[in-house]
């Protein structure tokens, strides 16, 4: 699965800092966010596993992003109605990853708009970079908590199935308030809700999960060679570890850790705030609406589900699960999506 030479990698863990690279688009206004160790080390989690992942990031969620394309086809045609405004907007996709947004908005742009993409993964941002070709993309490698951009300068602001990676998600929802320009829209895409991992869909999916590798008679024969000993590995389980076993290496000759961190820590860091810890799991959407963004309008708030990821050949049954799944189940989605207004000054003291 992961493509890379170890030395190769391991020398992109050495080099490769938070503030490496950054052609910042505007200085950084500098908002307070949380430096603690935990953060710290959750940042540089995700900062490696997204470098060393994002070779193999569009095939492992091609079947999510199939799913949340038409979210994001929608706020692309929101950019599209801005009424009296033709050109010269900001448009920011922070969290790019390899772009699957941030191409779906650069689309629906004028040229003479600004997008700009931003992400913590040096290697993600390139990704983006190519795939956005011909638009002209601004990027900068930051941490959301600490965006390197200009207060009210922002038109549209997306982020994509990222929030719950971050250490500091309120610190981050601030730091958008600050750099929206009034009437500005902030969209928000498919993070996990309080109900995530108890919702009878993650359930189902792993229980499809379960079902689909045990009936891969690869993975049987992989099984039993391991049971005899013959060092036969679940070759997707192996890279994962492989990719955590040199993380952790990292963090430790960067003296971030003191003893090496198993494989599911280190995956519990990078899910922030979808995995591991039950206070740490899921946001709750409404909550966060009215105490984060009391002055602004909300224009869509959507629930949704599915069942994540299938090797290929399982793909369609998968898909057809989801459908049916969908209609049993048509607001109980364990993900929630929003889109919200800022409001006009003054517009909030209307009656
Ligand atoms: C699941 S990926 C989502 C990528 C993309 N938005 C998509 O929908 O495909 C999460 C992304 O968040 C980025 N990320 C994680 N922590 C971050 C942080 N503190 N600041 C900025 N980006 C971060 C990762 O590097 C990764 O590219």
């Amino acid at each position: 699965m992961i493509e890379c030479v170890e030395a190769e990698i391991r020398d992109r863990c050495r080099t490769v800092s938070v503030a490496e690279r950054c052609n910042q688009p505007d200085a950084p206004a500098g908002a307070a966010r949380d430096d603690s160790a935990r953060a710290r080390l959750v940042r540089r989690v995700n900062q490696l596993y997204h470098d060393l992942t994002q070779d193999v990031f569009d095939v492992e969620h091609r079947y999510r992003h199939r799913v949340e394309r038409s979210f994001w086809h929608d706020v692309s045609r929101m950019l599209g109605d801005n009424d009296g405004v033709v050109a010269g907007r900001t448009v920011v996709d922070l969290a790019c990853g390899t772009g699957f947004v941030t191409q779906i908005l650069a689309e629906a742009m004028h040229p003479q708009d600004r997008l700009i993409a931003i992400d913590i993964s040096p290697a993600a941002l390139d990704s983006a970079a190519r795939k956005c070709r011909p638009h002209r993309l601004q990027q900068a490698v930051a941490d959301g908590a600490r965006l390197p951009l200009a207060d009210e300068s922002v038109d549209l602001f997306a982020i994509n199935a990222a929030l719950h990676h971050m250490p500091d998600p309120i610190g981050v929802l601030q730091e958008v308030d600050r750099v929206l320009k009034p009437a500005g829209l902030f969209a928000l895409g498919f993070e996990p809700n309080l109900h995530h991992f108890r919702s009878p869909m993650a359930r189902v999916a792993h229980g499809v999960d379960r079902l689909a590798w045990y009936a891969n008679p690869r993975q049987n024969v992989r099984r039993f060679r391991a049971y005899l000993g013959l060092g036969g590995q679940d070759a997707s389980c192996e890279s994962d570890r492989a990719v955590c076993r040199m993380i952790s290496e990292c963090l430790q000759s960067e003296g971030l850790i003191d003893e090496p961190l198993n494989p599911a820590a280190i995956l519990d860091m990078v899910d922030a705030h979808a995995r591991g810890a039950a206070e740490h799991a899921g946001f709750d959407a409404v909550a966060l609406i009215e105490a984060l963004f009391p002055k602004y309008e909300l224009i869509r708030l959507v629930s949704s589900d599915y069942l994540g990821e299938a090797p290929r050949r399982f793909r369609p049954v998968r898909s057809a699960l989801d459908a049916v799944l969908r209609m049993m189940l048509p607001a109980h989605g364990s993900l929630f999506s929003m889109v919200v207004r800022k409001c006009v000054r003054g517009e909030e003291q209307a009656p």
